[in-house]
């Protein structure tokens, strides 16, 4: 079996020039799916909160959502590294909380670090984690969680805010940072400038990893897509035709056959 994935193996691959894999997982079956296609990190993102449960935005998920979803990725992976979101209003009110909250996180649910959002702000937060032993992956750039700050998912281009938020995180002690919603060339001049891996969403290609969300890289999410995703598959048409090959093959007697029924 490939090598179990860690903190420090990221760390070696930035070093190596290897690209890095994260993909968003919520479950148990795709959470063994990922881990078996060879996904380095899998993300309990709190985007579950719209992709899964059909909120507007990630705000309304608490933690006790965070650790359901995060138990069942952890239980179904055995390669990959698992990163726990922090969900608004879980870290944002005082050192304390993030401590508690993102140790209720990693007890709960045996994963190998938490993601949280915000740079400059976020880096007394991040190092006082780092320093009771809970590795950190930061996210800059467009932080979802502050959407209504941000008036909408916006594209962001403040260069040197990027760049010093970028600065803060690595020098907390975070482990990694998502980059999301940036334009190429600041993401890559953001990776170049700090020695934890970029992992960039929406940010272009020079950052040393890439992170998508599961459902809207299979389709399996319609409302709507970003222009950045990349459609790797249609499961959500192919769960069409087969619901409606199903109702189909029972409304005409097909199904159950003798070889789906007991004698
Ligand atoms: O919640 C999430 O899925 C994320 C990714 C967009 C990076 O934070």
């Amino acid at each position: 079996m490939a090598k179990i994935v860690n903190t420090t193996t990221l760390a070696a691959m930035k070093r190596a020039g290897e690209k890095i894999t994260m993909v968003t997982g919520y479950d148990y079956p795709f959470a063994r799916l990922l881990d078996q296609s060879g996904i380095d990190t899998i993300l309990v993102g709190d985007s579950v909160g719209v992709v899964v449960a059909g909120y507007k935005d990630t705000l309304p998920v608490t933690v006790d959502e965070m650790i359901y979803h995060g138990r069942a990725v952890v239980r179904g992976t055995e390669r990959a590294l698992v990163i726990i979101d922090l969900p608004f209003m879980s870290y944002q009110i005082s050192i304390e909380d993030a401590k508690l909250q993102a140790g209720r996180i990693m007890k709960e649910t045996g994963a190998g670090a938490v993601k949280l959002e915000g740079g400059v702000t976020m880096q007394e937060t991040i190092r006082a984690l780092v320093d009771i032993g809970i590795p950190v992956c930061g996210h800059i750039g467009l932080t979802p969680q502050a959407v209504n700050q941000l008036g909408g998912f916006k594209v962001q281009r403040e260069k040197d805010r990027l760049l010093k938020d970028a600065a803060a995180v690595a020098a907390a002690g975070a482990f990694a940072l998502v980059i999301e919603c940036v334009p190429s060339e600041i993401a890559s001049e953001i990776s170049r400038s700090v020695e934890i891996p970029t992992i960039g969403i929406g940010a272009g290609s020079g950052c040393d990893g890439q992170v998508l969300v599961l459902h809207d890289m299979l389709s399996l999410f319609d409302r709507f897509r970003p222009s950045f995703v990349k459609q790797y598959a249609h499961l959500g048409e192919e769960t069409k035709k087969a619901m409606a090959e199903f109702s189909r093959e029972v409304k005409s007697g097909i199904f159950p056959g003798p070889e789906h029924s007991f004698k």
